[in-house]
């Protein structure tokens, strides 16, 4: 039987659990394949997606930087990808056509938005600080829930911009003044690479936000951030982005193997005890 090869392309990598995560899967459900580490360069995404065409890869992931930018060697893109041109997940279909599919949405929805209490979730106001590859997942799952003020941040306008130029009904809010808006807000989502291992933090002080208000890190590498742990200690609610990617890769190992694969407990020890 020929191994099965998979794989998640992106630069840097180092942080990656994808790998833990899916080879877990292919020994449980014993498929002869493999999941590694393929960082490439923005100039070698096309080989890539020919290795998938012709079937010597079968499929793989795609993280940042290169989210949007493996949309033009696809054939086609599918499901949440269309509303959030971010492609995650490539695979070979029946047809022998490549497609990109987002899994992101869903592992957000799965992992953080349905374990919020339903009650007023439309009028909640969300701030998402970042602008980077994950915005437009995170913007898109709020929406389908049905949540209309969201107000997004980033050190750098131009992306944030850019991202208004799709989805309109959101506003944008100064780096220097997130402070005064986090105080407003009900949910407040940290997209950025902010309070990641290794990586500097943030300088707001978020000191004056309500006590009902839900912190979500989409960070899981530290298990709690330097936020998480401060707002722990003010005894708000927090949850960080390890659930989001157990599920985005559970989508995903779907999508390639046709077997929903089991989420328990022994998997996320398994996962946690490699952050470590
Ligand atoms: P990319 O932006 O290349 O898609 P990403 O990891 O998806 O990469 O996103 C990184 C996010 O963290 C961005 O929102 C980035 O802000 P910029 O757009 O201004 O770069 C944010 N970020 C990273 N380092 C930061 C820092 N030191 N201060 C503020 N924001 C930072």
């Amino acid at each position: 039987m020929i191994k099965k090869k998979f794989g998640i392309i992106g630069k840097p990598l180092s942080h990656s659990l994808s790998p833990d995560l899916h080879n877990f899967w292919f020994k449980k459900y014993k498929i002869s394949a493999h999941y590694s580490l393929i960082e490439v360069e923005l100039n070698e995404i096309e080989s890539i997606i020919k290795k998938i065409r012709n079937n010597e890869l079968q499929g793989i992931n795609v993280t940042v930087p290169y989210k949007q930018a493996v949309i033009p060697f696809l054939d086609l893109v599918a499901g949440d990808a269309k509303e959030t041109l971010s492609v995650n997940t490539v695979s070979l279909n029946e047809e022998g056509k490549v497609v990109g599919n987002n899994t992101d949405v869903y592992g957000l929805e799965q992992g953080f938005i349905n374990k919020l209490s339903n009650q007023n979730l439309k009028q909640n106001k969300v701030l998402i600080l970042g602008a980077g590859g994950v915005c437009s997942s995170v913007i898109y799952a709020l929406s389908k829930k049905g949540i209309k003020q969201i107000f997004i941040s980033n050190r750098t306008i131009k992306k944030a911009e850019n991202i208004k130029k799709k989805f309109s009904f959101i506003e944008i809010v100064k780096w220097d003044k997130t402070e005064a808006i986090a105080n407003d807000v009900d949910i407040i989502i940290n997209a950025t690479s902010l309070g990641l291992e290794n990586k500097s933090d943030f300088h707001q002080e978020f000191k004056e936000t309500k006590p009902s208000l839900v912190y979500y890190d989409i960070i899981y590498n530290p298990e709690e951030t330097m936020m998480i742990k401060k707002f722990k200690k003010k005894k708000i609610q927090t949850y960080n982005g390890l659930d989001m990617f157990i599920y985005q890769g559970k989508k995903s190992f779907f999508i390639w193997n046709k077997i929903d694969p089991e989420f328990n407990q022994k998997l996320k020890y398994n996962i946690i005890a490699k952050l470590k």
